[in-house]
C-alpha cells in the first residue's frame, strides 16, 4: 500500500533519524506514492556492526541449519507472493503476471541455492605433499571454503526481489552477513522481502539488513566502508566508479547489455521472430538481457521483419494491473532518454516500421529498420520498448557489431546449421551466447557474466556461492 516505510537494520524496523527520505513514484499514475527512509551514516555503521557481530553466529551454524533456515524463507515467500507482487506493479509498473512469477521463480531460488550449498560447501579438497617434486609425504593439506564476512548487496530496479535473492541467498548459505541496498524504486518490494526474512524467525539479530539511502549521497559509504568484506552489484555505470573504490575485496557486477541477435539467411524465422519479439518487449524492453539490436542478413531481412512486425502489432500496451505486454517505462528520466534514441535515429534516417507513439512513461512498442552504425541506438541500450534492427551482408560484418559494443553481456544466433552456431559463439565475444533462443539470465543457476565494461565476476548459484567465499587451507606436519 502506498505510505512510508522503515529500514530493516539489526532486527528492529527503523525510521531513520535524518527525518529525510527517499520519495518513489509510480511509474504508472507518475504519482509520488512512496516513502522510505534516507538513512544516515550512523545508521549504516549501526547496520555494518550487527552484520558483524551476527556473522560471528551464524558462520557456526550447521550447513544443513543454515540451508533450513533459507528453506523457511522461501516458503514465507510464497505465502506473501500477491502483497509483495502487488508491490512491483506499484513501484515497477511490471505486469501482474510476471510480478507473480519473480516471487515464484526466487522463492525457487532460494530452496535451490539451499540444495546447491549443501553439495558444494560440504566438500573440500585433499593435497599430500609428495606430488611436488622433492617432497616427502610429510604434509597433509586439507582445504575448504570459508564465508568473507559481511556482503553489500545492490539489486538494480528492473528484477528488486530476484536480483536481491539472488545476492542474499548464496551469500546467507556461505555463513555470510548481508547488507541490503534495495534500488530506490523497487524499494518498498526489497523491504517486504526483508520482512520475510524478519517473520521467518530464524536468523540471529543483525544478519540480514535492508538499509534504504539516498545513493549520491550515501552510496559510495556503504560500499567503501571498511566493515565490507564483498560487493555484489547489478545496475547501470555507476558499477564502473564503485569498482574503482571498493579496495581490495571480492566484487561481482553486472552493469547491463547490449544484447545482439544474429539472424542467418538460413535461420528458422518463425523460430528467430518468436524469440525476437519476447526477447526484445518483454517488460518493455527493461531487462539486461532483453534483445537490443537484430543484426540480419539481407537476403532474408524483409521476411523476417514482416513476421516481427505480425508479432509486435500483437503486443498489447497499457498498465501493469491489465497485464499488458508494454507497460510504462520506469520513469520519466528514461522514457525521454528512449525518446531522444528514437529521435536520433529518425533525423539520421531509420525507417520506422511502427509509429512512435508516448504517452507519459508509455511508450507503444516501436521497430526501426534500416538503422546503420552512426546511429545512437545502434550502440546505446534504450532499456525501453524500442528495437533497432540493422541489416547487414554476412555473419562476418554482424559478429563485427556484435564485438564492437561496450556492453557484452548475452549474444544470440539464429541459424539451423549447429557448426555455423558454434563457429559465431565462438567468435562473439559476450558473456553467454545462446543458439536459437533469446538472451536470458534464467534459469538462474546457469552462470551469468558480461564481458568488458557488463561486468565483472560470474553469477548464477554455484559461482556466487563460490565468489561468497574463499578457500582456507589447513596443513597437518607430519614430523
Ligand atoms: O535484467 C537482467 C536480467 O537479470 C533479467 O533476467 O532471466 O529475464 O533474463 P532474465
Amino acid at each position: 500500500a502506498s505510505g512510508s516505510y522503515k529500514s530493516y537494520i539489526n532486527g528492529q524496523w527503523l525510521r531513520s533519524c535524518s527525518n529525510k527520505v527517499v520519495t518513489i513514484t509510480n511509474p504508472a499514475t507518475r504519482k509520488e506514492e512512496f516513502k522510505v527512509q534516507a538513512c544516515t551514516r550512523e545508521e549504516i555503521d549501526a547496520a555494518y556492526e550487527g552484520c558483524t557481530e551476527a556473522q560471528k553466529i551464524w558462520r557456526q551454524v550447521p550447513l544443513w541449519k543454515r540451508a533450513e533456515a533459507l528453506r523457511k524463507v522461501a516458503s514465507v515467500l510464497r505465502e506473501q507472493r500477491d502483497t509483495i507482487a502487488e508491490c512491483l506493479v506499484n513501484e515497477i509498473a511490471k505486469a501482474r503476471k510476471d510480478s507473480l512469477s519473480e516471487v515464484d521463480r526466487s522463492a525457487d531460488l532460494i530452496e535451490y541455492c539451499a540444495e546447491e550449498g549443501i553439495r558444494l560447501l560440504s566438500k573440500g579438497d585433499f593435497l599430500t605433499s609428495d606430488a611436488f617434486k622433492g617432497t616427502d609425504r610429510t604434509k597433509l593439506c586439507l582445504s575448504s571454503r570459508v564465508p568473507l564476512g559481511n556482503v553489500l548487496c545492490i539489486p538494480p530496479f528492473n528484477y528488486p526481489v530476484n536480483l536481491a535473492v539472488s545476492k542474499i541467498a548464496p551469500a546467507l548459505i556461505s555463513g555470510n552477513a548481508v547488507l541490503v541496498k534495495p534500488p530506490t524504486q523497487g524499494a518498498v518490494s526489497g523491504l517486504h522481502l526483508a520482512q520475510c526474512f524478519d517473520k521467518a524467525g530464524v536468523f540471529p539479530k543483525g544478519l540480514v539488513n535492508f538499509v534504504t539511502v539516498r545513493a549520491s549521497e550515501n552510496g559510495d559509504y556503504l560500499a567503501e566502508h571498511p566493515s565490507n568484506n564483498c560487493l555484489s552489484f547489478t545496475g547501470g555505470d555507476v558499477g564502473l566508479s564503485l569498482a574503482k573504490k571498493v579496495g581490495m575485496i571480492p566484487i561481482q557486477m553486472e552493469l547491463g547489455g547490449k544484447d545482439a541477435c544474429i539472424v542467418c539467411s538460413d535461420a528458422d524465422l518463425d523460430l528467430a521472430a518468436k524469440h525476437i519479439i519476447k526477447g526484445g518487449f518483454s517488460y518493455s524492453g527493461q531487462r539486461c538481457t532483453a534483445v537490443k539490436v537484430v543484426l540480419v542478413e539481407g537476403e532474408v531481412a524483409d521476411q523476417l521483419i514482416e513476421k516481427v512486425l505480425g508479432g509486435v502489432n500483437k503486443l498489447t500496451v497499457g498498465m501493469p494491473d491489465d497485464n499488458c505486454n508494454i507497460t510504462p517505462v520506469i520513469s520519466e528520466t528514461s522514457a525521454n532518454f528512449i525518446e531522444k534514441l528514437v529521435m536520433d535515429a529518425k533525423e539520421k534516417g531509420a525507417k520506422f516500421l511502427t509509429e512512435y507513439r508516448r504517452e507519459g512513461n508509455l511508450i507503444w512498442p516501436c521497430l526501426l529498420d534500416h538503422v546503420r552504425p552512426d546511429m545512437d541506438i545502434a550502440w546505446e541500450e534504450p532499456f525501453g520498448p524500442v528495437l533497432p534492427i540493422m541489416r547487414v551482408s554476412n555473419t562476418d560484418q554482424a559478429v563485427e557489431h556484435a564485438n564492437k559494443n561496450r556492453v557484452a553481456l548475452q549474444s544470440c544466433v539464429f541459424t539451423k546449421d549447429i557448426e555455423k552456431a558454434i563457429k559465431i559463439s565462438d567468435s562473439v565475444q559476450s558473456g553467454t551466447v545462446q543458439i536459437n533462443g533469446a538472451p536470458a539470465r534464467g534459469p538462474d543457476h546457469f552462470p551469468f557474466q558480461g564481458f568488458r565494461d557488463s561486468g565483472i565476476g560470474s553469477q548464477g548459484i554455484a559461482n556466487s556461492i563460490g565468489m561468497m567465499t574463499k578457500t582456507k587451507t589447513t596443513v597437518i606436519n607430519l614430523n
